[in-house]
């Protein structure tokens, strides 16, 4: 599906799941050790839902409940980046590339700047991008609501698409 409605476009993307003892904590398809992990039905990588949202929402296609949704079981405890992976075909299809990808990780702990540059890299490696197209920042809610309080954690995220040289 060639969308072939303007030389650049503009998505964004957010998420929240829960975050619970014995799950594994996962951003951007990196294992981040930590007491708790997030909840759901997939692996629930926020920060892969987030930037699969934007990519989704650049190209008006609906969003990653339309693709995989939460009720099939194909998806149980799937790896998240499969979903990043297949909405950066689904942009390469409608005749866009990846600018670049900005995104906020709102989690009250554990400490994630040491992970910034492997979930980058891994990022990057699935979304077929150079580590300077993606950018990771991370934030704490100062202690305040369910993500200071450490019951869930946030991610958002915005990309900018251009027109592939031969898409016309
Ligand atoms: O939320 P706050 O402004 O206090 O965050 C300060 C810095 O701490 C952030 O810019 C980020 O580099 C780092 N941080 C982190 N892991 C978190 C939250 C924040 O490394 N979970
Ligand atoms: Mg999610």
């Amino acid at each position: 599906m060639r969308l072939r409605i303007g030389p650049i476009r503009i998505g964004q993307g957010w998420d929240v799941h829960r975050l619970i003892e014995a799950r594994p904590l996962i951003l951007g398809g990196v294992t981040v050790p930590s007491p708790k992990g997030l909840d759901g039905h997939s692996d629930a990588d926020i920060l892969a839902h987030a930037i699969t949202d934007a990519i989704l929402g650049a190209i008006a296609n609906g969003d990653i409940g339309l693709h995989f949704p939460n009720t099939d079981p194909r998806w149980k405890d799937v790896d998240s980046m499969r979903f990043l992976e297949h909405a950066c075909s689904l942009a390469t299809a409608a005749g866009y590339r990846i600018v670049n990808v900005d995104s906020t990780v709102i989690l009250e702990k554990p400490k994630l700047k040491d992970y910034r540059d492997p979930i980058r890299q891994k990022l990057a490696g699935t979304m077929n991008l150079e580590v300077s197209q993606v950018s990771v920042k991370f934030k704490t809610a100062e202690e305040r609501g369910p993500v200071g309080r450490g019951e869930t954690a946030e991610a958002q995220a915005v990309v900018l698409l251009e027109a592939t040289p031969d898409s016309n």
